[in-house]
């Protein structure tokens, strides 16, 4: 049993493979969270509450024995106005001005399929149950529904909320966080990812204090400034040991999330909508849902805790068919040309690349209106033939002739101030009453909260899609969003959430219609590589930046919570064009081989060895793509550890082949030999590496030895297979 309830005692289990969650129903019918970590067979672990006196924290009135305060006692779901002083999950203003909201158990019951969310994405599977527990706010009306999906064998829950109200009066919610978490005792580091546009999910680890520690972005977009995936470990939790608590949002614009250790050092988390200028209106008898948050748990350190999320996301969140399939080894144009192109340069590169065995030719931006350079025509998705010299059904018609498919560039979300879509449209954009605009890239950004806006952009992108022979498109998107205001919208505070619905709408219109065509997410990189993207789209561009070294961070950070087949990672020149600086061709490629596989240079360009060296590195790639896409990813050597090399081992499902993969970030003179112990193997099996034969117990535990790499940047594959 996944679920299960204990009548008489009140108490709520959720059970996973190797994890047990429990809540309880107070004397007062407050729910309280008991325990979340490594499994326990029938619990009931009521002991561990906080029954001491209140010292003169405050309590419920209906307390004689003046305990019971729900500050020092562990909240499932801590709301407003209650005496819980920490950061609470619910807040919300009453018609009366007041903040209060005395959440109370009124029942619960258990389904035999996993709940969805009306207007956004969220994890979906068969035979997965979920838990729906009903809290109610007698005084006002107020029921909040907490909703748990347990996804067993990945160890994962997946929590929302929504709240009801069966009031008389309107009340405006100020905060709803998808989930909140109180572990009741322990000391823990929190993970989390920042990042810059070009330096995407950088790892940084903090002591969880008694300070408030807010993890949260406000660009709009779930941004490279902070990544909403994070993790809480217990101290010195590594890739293989420790507890690690993995927590995500399946959301897409402004987020939040806090961590805190309470007075009597009880740790709280919480996580849910950015609540930065939010504030929603929910009339009587209107309902109000939070985005999907996801959490898994792994007693045995990072790896296994990024092994339940990769395999959780490549099963159960996109249904795209290409989730599950061989991805195309694509070139985009964009580093080869910008927008200096011409149809007859790009069936060039088109025709050299074809050459490598790739398969998708992808043409980014530049293609429609008058878009010479970033200041123009964004919004204005018409073909310019006369830039191309021929039709797109041409072109795209050439590219098929050469054994390809064709992909197509979008920015749907923005339009240029020089565009024919601006001037005929000028109230379409967000922009605040009397004010200029603020500017990202010299454009502004559509507001995708308005139908008429959606139903444009619907219409266009159809229409190209319906003239052509596409197969893929790269949805851009490459501003933060600013100036929050929407012409016509009773209340401003519900535009950022709304905007995000917006988006979740197009696309799944999107994406439903034409489910042939894959997505490829992209927003100035990685600026919005997140589960609610991941949902529509399979795999997402992770960064600008293309110099293989600063990729090992970029990769290495994203890997933490999302797979291998969800990164978009291509073959750049040399010198780097964000960096300038010089790598071998095959650690370009060895590094880009740790995602979806792609190039993005001037393939016509490439000198004859080069050539070859790519064809290889393609034919090569496609002998492993099977494994870089659903295998599973560990992480040897970090890029934060001061060792000069950066290794990382991908191992098929079945265990029978590995892919091993090593990269100098710096070379010495004298060098010692390099041990690796690897990860993931059959122990008593036997493996072929470098034509010598090792048992998997072998490899694991005494490890291999390999030469020192020399030279600069240098790296290496090694193919492991398992010979019996
Ligand atoms: C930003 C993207 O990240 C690039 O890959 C490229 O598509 C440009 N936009 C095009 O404007």
């Amino acid at each position: 049993m996944t679920i299960s309830v204990d009548k008489d005692k009140k108490l709520f289990t959720l059970q996973t493979k190797n994890s047990t969650y429990q809540m309880k129903v107070s004397r007062f019918g407050y729910l309280y969270h008991l325990y979340y970590g490594k499994k326990i067979e029938e619990p009931d672990l009521s002991y561990l509450l906080y029954n001491g006196p209140s010292n003169y924290a405050p309590y419920p009135h209906e307390s004689s024995d003046k305990m019971g305060s729900l500050t020092l006692t562990s909240q499932e779901y801590p709301s407003v106005g209650t005496g819980d002083l920490g950061s609470v999950a619910l807040d919300l203003e009453n018609a009366d001005g007041t903040h209060v909201v005395n959440l109370k158990y009124k029942n619960y019951q258990i389904l035999d399929n996993k709940y969805s969310l009306e207007q956004m994405p969220s994890f979906y599977g068969q035979g997965v149950q979920t838990l729906r527990i009903v809290l109610v706010d007698e005084v006002s009306g107020i029921e909040v529904e907490l909703l748990y999906g347990v996804f067993d064998k990945y160890d994962l829950l997946t929590r929302a909320v929504r709240v009801s109200n069966f009031g008389k009066q309107a009340v405006k919610l100020n905060r709803v966080q998808s989930l909140s978490l109180d572990l009741l005792h322990g000391n823990f580091d929190l993970i989390h990812f920042h990042g810059r546009w070009g330096s995407e999910r950088n790892l940084e680890k903090l002591p969880i204090s008694h300070t408030t520690t807010t993890l949260s972005s406000n660009y709009g977009v779930s941004s490279a400034k902070e990544n909403p995936g994070f993790i809480v470990t217990t101290k010195n939790a590594d890739e293989m040991s420790g507890s690690c608590y993995g927590f995500n949002l399946v959301y897409s614009g402004d987020f939040n999330a806090t961590a805190e250790q309470g007075t009597l050092g009880q740790n709280r988390i919480t996580m849910g909508l950015g609540d930065n200028q939010f504030s929603w209106k929910l009339e009587p008898g209107a309902s109000f849902e939070s985005p999907e948050a996801v959490m898994s748990f792994s007693s045995h350190g990072l790896t296994q805790l990024s092994h339940n999320f990769h395999d959780a996301i490549r099963n159960n969140l996109c249904r795209s068919k290409y989730e599950k399939v061989r991805r195309p080894v694509l070139i985009n144009n964009w580093e080869a040309t910008y927008f200096d192109f011409t149809g007859k340069k790009l069936l060039a590169i088109a025709k050299a690349a074809k050459k490598l065995d790739v398969d998708l030719f992808v043409l980014d931006d530049g293609w429609f209106g008058n878009r010479s350079n970033e200041d123009h025509a964004l919004g204005d998705w018409f073909v310019n033939e006369k830039k191309l010299g021929l039709s797109l059904k041409e072109l795209v018609q050439k590219v098929n002739n050469l054994g390809m498919d064709f992909g197509l560039w979008f920015e749907p979300e923005m339009v240029s101030e020089d565009s024919k879509l601006y001037r005929h449209h000028p109230d379409w954009v967000l922009n605040f009453p009397d004010r200029k605009p603020l500017l990202g890239r010299n454009q502004l950004v559509l507001d995708l909260s308005k139908e008429s806006v959606r139903n444009y952009l619907f219409e266009r992108i159809s229409d190209i899609l319906d003239s052509a022979n596409v197969s893929y498109i790269k949805w851009d998107m490459n501003r933060p969003i600013t100036d929050w205001y929407s012409k016509g919208l009773k209340d401003q505070g519900e535009l950022q959430h709304r905007y995000v619905l917006g988006l979740y709408d197009l696309l799944g219109r999107l994406t439903r219609k034409y489910p042939d065509v894959l997505f490829e997410g992209c927003a100035s990189g990685g600026a919005r590589f997140d589960l609610g993207m991941l949902a529509y789209e399979p795999q997402i561009w992770t960064s600008d930046n293309t110099d293989p070294i600063n990729r090992l961070n970029i990769q290495y950070g994203t890997s933490f919570f999302y797979p291998l087949s969800a990164m978009g990672s291509h073959v750049s020149v040399s010198p780097n064009h964000q960096n300038g600086r010089i790598t071998p061709f095959a650690t370009r490629s060895a590094v880009a081989m740790a995602g979806t596989f792609g190039y993005e240079l001037d393939v016509t360009k490439m000198s004859e060895v080069e050539q070859q060296q790519a064809k290889d590195a393609t034919d090569f790639y496609k002998k492993i793509q099977d494994m870089t896409i659903n295998g599973d990813l560990y992480r040897l050597l970090s890029p934060y550890a001061d060792n000069d090399l950066v290794a990382w081992q991908v191992v098929s499902k079945d265990k029978s082949q590995s892919l091993l993969t090593i990269v100098a970030t710096d070379v010495v003179a004298n060098p010692a030999f390099i041990y690796l112990k690897l990860r993931g193997l059959a122990e008593f099996s036997d493996y072929k590496v470098d034509g010598q034969i090792y048992s998997g117990q072998t490899l694991m535990n005494a490890g291999l030895k390999l030469d020192p790499l020399k030279g600069s940047y240098s790296s290496r594959q090694i193919l492991i297979e398992k010979v019996s």
